[in-house]
C-alpha cells in the first residue's frame, strides 16, 4: 500500500533568500508565496507553488543552526524531498517497522499549519525525507 500521495516540496538550500527568490521569479516565473520565519530552527523559508508542488527556498538565520551547517558543509542546493501523507503518525509506525531510521519519532509542527516528521538520509539513499500532513 502506498502511503504518499504527492511530492508536497523541494527544500533548496541558498544563501540569500531575496535574492534566490528574485532569481526564480525573473528566470522561471515563479511568484513568491508563504513565507516563514522558524526561530527554533533558525531558518527563513519562502514557498513558491508550482501545480500541486512546491519548492522551499530555505537560508539560515545563523551559522550554527542545521541549515547554516548544510551551508558550510555541503553549498548551496538539494537540501530535502517532502512527501505529503494521509496520515503521519501511521506513516512513520510503518518505517519503523520497516527499520527506516526516523529522525522525528512523533510529528511536529511544520509551515503552513501541516504536521511534518523527517527521516534521516542514511534510510533514502543520502536523501533527507521529510513527511508531510495537511490538514483537511
Ligand atoms: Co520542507
Amino acid at each position: 500500500m502506498r502511503i504518499v500521495s504527492d511530492v508536497d516540496h523541494v527544500g533548496i538550500a541558498v544563501r540569500d533568500l531575496d535574492a534566490a527568490v528574485e532569481h526564480y521569479r525573473r528566470t522561471l516565473g515563479i511568484e513568491p508565496g508563504h513565507r516563514e520565519t522558524l526561530e527554533v530552527q533558525g531558518v527563513e523559508a519562502v514557498f513558491l507553488d508550482v501545480g500541486r508542488s512546491a519548492i522551499e527556498l530555505m537560508a539560515p538565520l545563523r551559522p550554527d543552526s542545521p541549515v547554516g551547517r548544510f551551508l558550510e558543509r555541503r553549498g548551496e542546493g538539494f537540501h530535502h524531498v517532502a512527501y505529503r501523507v494521509d496520515d503521519l503518525a501511521a506513516a512513520l509506525a510503518r518505517l519503523d517497522r520497516e527499520g527506516v531510521r526516523l529522525v522525528d519519532r512523533s510529528p511536529r509542527e511544520g509551515s503552513r499549519g501541516t504536521r511534518i516528521a523527517f527521516v534521516h538520509p542514511s534510510s533514502f539513499d543520502g536523501v533527507l525525507v521529510e513527511l508531510v500532513e495537511v490538514p483537511r
